[in-house]
């Protein structure tokens, strides 16, 4: 990214302009998590000045890296407390939105606490955001919102019908709907719904599909696979935190009021397709998988991301195989010592 000294404003590609790299000041919540701790490294590279707020659920080792950086600030804050999201929000240009109870699952298990911070914490933040003049709005929310397609073999865009089937994907739609219809003067809130992550992070995940069957397969674990034909889209975390960079930096025009799903439609993939990338990696643990038929399940989705190509030229730099070397590796070298570790998943 490039930044003339003096502060001016400097096109440096179609669509875009870059802000005085010393004035940009962007609010990362859940910046510890596993997309968050990986955005937080992207803005600081990209000389932005970054502060987040996160209430270090799964610990904050994830940014022990940033801590002396001076251009780095953690409020270790519940994002529930409105004192605290205030006093994060002063004198931010940008933030972008990534704390929330996350997953089907977690929110399933803990209803309540994901209302209040899914839902309400998530206004409250908007709110805040508003009145203090934040200029745009950043929500990560999820192509899970679309279900499932209405046809297993086509795709859906972000014109398609939201069909959410969970509390999570409810909670995401409706506050999607709640972020688009706020107007105001010079505010441009933006949503990014992101594919399933996969990769490398400083907080790594191994409660999501690839990373999991990855591990289980690295570490002689039987493995047993639900709905093997069933549709999802696969996106790398350094690009979920490209696309988070490109929104924030695109002409506001570009994005405003806008939804974008994150991902590369070349990396759909059927859960059976990732068990055989895994194995042909792993081909001693064949006999470790066992696919159990389902005919129902009610997400299935292959996602179209022509939009986000077409306005912010974003492209995927990474693929699903990536991932699943990069952890085929920090698994069998030992780097992650043990990938079992309950604060490696959010169940
Ligand atoms: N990981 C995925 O596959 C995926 C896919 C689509 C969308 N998303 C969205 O991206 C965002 C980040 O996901 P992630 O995978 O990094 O999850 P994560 O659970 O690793 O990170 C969430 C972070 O938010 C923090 N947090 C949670 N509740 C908080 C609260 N009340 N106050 C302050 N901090 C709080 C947690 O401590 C954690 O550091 C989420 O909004 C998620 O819904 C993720």
């Amino acid at each position: 990214m490039a930044a003339k000294a003096g502060g001016e404003r400097v096109g440096y590609r179609k669509g875009y302009t870059v802000m005085s790299q010393a004035s940009q000041k962007v609010l990362v919540t859940g910046g510890a998590g596993y997309i968050g701790s990986v955005l937080v490294g992207t803005l600081l590279t990209g000389g932005y000045q970054v502060r987040t707020i996160d209430n270090l659920s799964f610990g904050g080792e994830s940014l022990l890296p940033h801590l002396g950086n001076p251009h780095f600030e953690l409020v270790k804050g519940d994002i529930t407390d409105s004192e605290a999201v205030r006093g994060a929000l002063e004198g931010m240009d940008a933030v972008v939105h990534l704390a929330a109870v996350v997953g089907d699952p977690a929110c399933a298990k803990q209803p309540e606490l994901a209302v209040r911070v899914n839902k309400d914490a998530s206004e409250l933040l908007c709110q805040a955001a508003v009145e203090k003049r934040v200029k745009r709005f950043i929500f990560a929310s999820t192509c899970s919102n679309y279900g499932k397609m209405p046809d297993h073999n086509g795709y859906v865009d972000e014109t398609s019908l939201l069909r959410p089937v969970s509390l999570y994907a409810e909670l995401k739609v409706g506050f999607e709907n709640f972020l688009m219809a706020v107007r105001r003067e010079g505010f441009s809130p933006v949503c990014l719904r992101f594919a399933t992550a996969h990769g490398m992070s400083p907080r790594p995940r191994f409660d999501l599909t690839v990373n999991e069957f990855t591990r289980d397969l690295v570490t002689g674990r039987k493995l047993e696979v639900y709905g093997e034909q069933f549709w999802r889209p696969y996106c790398h975390t350094v690009d979920l935190s490209r696309a988070c960079l490109m929104a924030l930096e695109a002409e506001a025009d570009r994005v405003a009021h806008r939804a974008f799903n994150v991902g590369d439609t070349g990396e759909n993939y059927q859960k059976k397709t990732l068990v055989e990338m895994i194995l042909a990696e792993l081909p001693r643990v064949r006999n470790n998988v066992n696919y159990i038929h389902r005919e129902e399940d009610p997400r299935d989705y292959r996602v179209n991301f022509h939009k986000i190509e077409s306005a912010l030229g974003f492209k995927s730099t990474r693929k699903v195989i990536d991932g699943i070397r990069e952890y085929i590796f920090a698994i069998a070298s030992g780097v992650i010592a043990d990938p079992h570790d309950r604060r490696y998943s959010n169940l």
